[in-house]
């Protein structure tokens, strides 16, 4: 008889310390408490069954089951106190503790690049306009004298709205807008987007140009020869050699397409510049007359030049990069290194 009572008193013992242990809550170790230690509780019931033992066994059993109950009140008040602890922990707040910042961003390589073109621009007197992405034939090719026949009017090449309207293939419509508006002199860049059917590891359908325009009294070519040479030695490096290669562009005449000494090898030869030492940068020209025609310029009175670079090869050659697409993939690890 009294063998099976200390039996439970044992396993009484062992259960309540694990309950008081496991309850994760105040409710839970409030019901704990309630099965084991209450006024109906285990212990409660071994306690009255101790007066049905023989008088012999009672002290014994009795001194067991008021250990095992002293053991369990105490486990119940150590996991009551480790409660408390956690919860005053909770409400705790270091407020001097450095506050966590939200990531800030910063302007894109592209933009940045764009402004810094814009800035070398403007420090030899070029003031900066912007015009529409989307575009009439007019503006895109006819003023800008491309032939009606031209390939780049081809829907294969540009990217149509309408039959009058479509994505700007390149920033030169402004050359155009801004004589129509302003008495010469002009001297303007026009950083912004451009659009072409087109897309390969060094074209995107859209991309980003910056066009010059210097109309003026008696400018020539040496001219413009002088102004790219002082853009691609201050966007470059002080000793960056450039070269002129005759061109042709339906709205400059005489045109030139213009290299710079490639960027890795300095004109030695290597895979960038496919072994010919030099890298294309942009393509340039004397405004055509015809154009003159178009804005009611005269042809005899003033002479300028016209430039447009891409913004991403520019952005390539100074930093290295092989693949366009990099800028639009909105990739961070490669974002944040600019
Ligand atoms: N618009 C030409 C292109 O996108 C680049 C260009 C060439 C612009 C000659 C010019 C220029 O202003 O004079 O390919």
């Amino acid at each position: 008889m009294s063998e099976r009572l200390t039996d439970k008193i044992e396993e009484a013992r062992l259960k309540a310390l694990a309950a008081f242990e496991a309850a994760a809550s105040k409710e839970r170790l409030e019901a704990a408490r309630i099965e084991f230690l209450g006024v109906k509780g285990r212990f409660a019931e071994l306690m009255k069954a101790l007066g049905t033992l023989d008088k012999e066994e009672r002290p014994q059993a009795g001194a067991a089951a008021n250990s095992a109950r002293g053991e369990a009140a105490a486990a119940f008040e150590a996991a009551r106190a480790a409660l408390e602890r956690a919860e005053a922990r909770a409400d705790w707040l270091d407020v001097t503790l450095p506050g966590r910042r939200p990531p800030t961003g910063h302007q894109h390589v592209i933009s940045r690049t764009a402004a810094e073109i814009c800035a070398i621009f403007g420090r030899l007197g070029f003031s900066l306009v912007e015009g529409p992405e989307v575009e009439t034939d007019y503006y895109n090719f006819e003023a800008l004298n491309f032939p009606r026949d031209h390939p780049a009017r081809d829907m294969q090449d540009t990217l149509f709205v309408s039959a009058d309207l479509l994505l700007r293939t390149h920033t030169s419509p402004m050359q155009v807008r801004t004589m129509e508006k302003n008495p010469p002199p002009v001297w303007v860049v026009v950083p912004g987007k451009t659009y072409r059917r087109d897309s390969d590891v060094s074209h995107s359908p859209m991309f980003h140009q910056v066009e010059g325009l210097a109309v003026d009294q008696g400018l020539t070519f040496a001219d413009l020869k002088g102004v790219l040479t002082a853009f691609a030695t201050a966007m470059f490096s002080p000793d960056t050699k450039i070269r002129l290669r005759p061109s042709f562009f339906p709205f400059t005449e005489p045109s030139a397409e213009v290299d710079i000494a490639c960027v890795l090898c300095r004109g030695r030869g290597c895979r960038l510049c496919k072994g010919t030492g030099w890298l294309e940068i942009l393509g340039s020209g004397m405004v055509d007359p015809a154009v003159y025609g178009f804005v009611g310029y005269d042809p005899a009175r003033v002479s300028g030049f016209a430039f447009g670079l891409g913004i991403e090869r520019v952005a390539m050659l100074k930093y290295g990069l092989e693949d366009i697409r990099l800028f639009y993939e909105s990739d961070l690890r490669f974002l944040t290194q600019f």
